[in-house]
């Protein structure tokens, strides 16, 4: 995005030099009054006395002591002095950064402020970012590991790193400077956080999901969350990789995807589930049209025949909604061989449902809940909440003329990620939905280190219920062949046959 994540050109230049002028009254304003009260450092003093690299790594989490702090102020003021807004905001972002980093060098020189080369860099860095990017999340924005930043307001931010959630020694000068980095946010995507409306949902220019929630509701100062986008989205060799599913259960899911079947991934937040469907959408043929209906555009599907829809929340007035439930049905009228829906949680459930089992095979969705009965249940408090005068019986013969698998996706407690399900909704019983696990993951301990040891299992099933449309597809030897080799173990938790692991 700006000059920090310089690696990708491109990148670099991407957002215009509309938010340089922005920062006037935010940063300049928040930045310096804010040393003398709300700064106090999170962690022992480090930035004086023990300077970094001389290049600041975004790897890094830094946390700078007071006098850091005051330096910065001191320079901020005779830069916002100095510094002509108006000429910056027209050069674009690498050449106002070039402007700023000499100015801010002439500045450190002419106030005889001692710092080591190294404390210099990241001073630059620091004031650039400030002024031109998003201040003290930049060096977050820029490392590629990390799921998710969330800011609880100025003087606290935790991060999600290889599953985990870690506190990080990032923090801003005051809740001032947080709520012009969130507005600096939103306004790139024409929305507006503050008192009256304060709550917003947006977008980075490099697509990672943010929500910003404003005091009065906000009480300890703007909470904000981002799930960070990934350029490179995971993909299921790597998922076996991780252990998130096997070989076998990899194949599985292929051929589901491939051959049509209506798909349902439930799981709870951030289990994984956009990435799942991502990846269960890279197995649809390529002369096929998809159309992707999501809140904020996550998916990137590989085909060529895609059309990407996106919700709209409504205006200041309250007018101008556009919900995922009116983007389904448009979706009908658009000549979809394939209907994703990113996040299904509300009436569009009975719109997708009714897609799914009118010629619409092979659409995909995911949704919250914990378990595969759990999503049957959830779709149904869906339908039932929509409005829909529809007996309960009815809306599950619905479900189960619509819904063929059900992928679960699960963030376990010691962090992994596991597709802990793949399920076929079967029929009705009476009353009961039937379902039928192929593959189940199943903890058996704990190691010394916390982590989860489980394994994946087959149920057995050598002839799932949609063998008749892998057969349609020329798939049955591949699913044969996979389902054999997915372990089966015995009630004592033996393998049956080859043990593999
Ligand atoms: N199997 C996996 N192993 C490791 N990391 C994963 C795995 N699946 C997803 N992730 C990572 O976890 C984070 C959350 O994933 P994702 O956005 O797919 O979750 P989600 O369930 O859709 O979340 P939400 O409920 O917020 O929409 C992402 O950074 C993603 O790259
Ligand atoms: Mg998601």
């Amino acid at each position: 995005m700006f000059g920090k994540r310089t690696n990708d050109p491109s990148s670099v230049a991407s957002p215009a030099p509309k938010p340089v002028g922005a920062p006037k009254a935010g940063a300049g304003s928040s930045t310096p009054t804010a040393t003398q009260s709300a700064l106090r450092p999170t962690t022992t003093p480090k930035a004086t006395s023990a300077p970094p690299k001389p290049a600041p790594e975004p790897e890094k989490q830094r946390s700078h002591s007071e006098e850091y702090y005051d330096v910065k102020t001191t320079v901020f003021n005779a830069l916002i002095d100095t510094i002509d807004l108006t000429q910056l905001s027209k050069l674009d972002a690498v050449a106002a950064r070039e402007e700023i980093r000499d100015i801010v060098s002439e500045i450190i020189q002419l106030k005889n402020v001692v710092m080591s080369i190294a404390e210099q860099e990241e001073l630059l860095e620091d004031i650039c970012n400030d002024v031109l990017g998003y201040g003290p999340l930049e060096p977050l924005l820029a490392r590629d590991d990390i799921a998710d930043i969330m800011v609880n307001g100025a003087a606290t931010t935790f991060i999600e790193v290889n599953g985990k959630v870690q506190k990080t020694g990032v923090r801003f000068a005051d809740n001032t400077q947080l709520m012009n980095i969130c507005q600096r946010i939103v306004s790139q995507v024409g929305r507006r956080v503050d008192e009256s409306s304060p709550i917003c949902d947006a977008r980075l220019p490099d697509g990672s999901r943010v929500n910003v929630i404003a005091p009065p509701l906000a009480i300890d100062g703007p909470a904000l969350t981002i799930r960070k986008f990934k350029k490179d989205k995971l993909k299921l060799e790597q998922l076996v990789k991780f252990g998130s599913i096997t070989p076998e259960a990899k194949t599985i899911l292929e051929i589901i995807g491939r051959v049509r079947c209506n798909i349902l991934i439930s799981g709870g937040t951030g289990s994984g589930k956009t990435t799942l469907l991502n990846c269960l959408t890279g197995s649809i043929d390529l002369d096929e049209r998809i159309i992707t209906c999501e809140d904020s555009a996550e998916l990137q599907l590989q085909q060529p025949h895609v059309v990407r829809l996106e919700t709209r929340p409504p205006n200041l007035e309250g007018e101008g909604e556009i919900t995922m439930r009116a983007l389904v049905k448009n979706c009908l009228r658009m000549r979809p061989e394939r209907i994703i829906v990113g996040e299904v949680r509300g009436p569009e459930a009975f719109d997708l449902l009714q897609a799914m089992n009118t010629g619409h095979d092979g659409s995909m969705g995911t949704l919250h809940s914990n378990s595969p009965r759990e999503a049957i249940s959830r779709l149904e408090s869906m339908i039932m909440m929509g409005g829909f005068a529809l007996p309960v019986t009815t809306i599950r013969e619905m479900i189960v003329g619509s819904v063929d698998i059900i992928v679960q996706a699960s963030r376990l407690r010691d962090g992994s990620r596991k597709i802990t399900h793949i399920t076929e909704v079967m029929g009705m019983e009476g009353e009961v939905v039937t379902l039928q696990n192929l593959i189940v993951y199943e903890i058996t301990g704990e190691d010394a280190n916390g982590k989860l040891i489980g394994r994946h299992r087959s149920t057995g099933i050598s002839r799932p219920a949609f063998w008749e449309r892998a057969s349609y597809y020329g798939e049955t030897d591949r699913l044969a062949e996979a389902l054999a080799a997915s372990e089966v173990y015995d009630e004592h938790g033996n393998p049956v046959g080859d043990a593999n692991g």
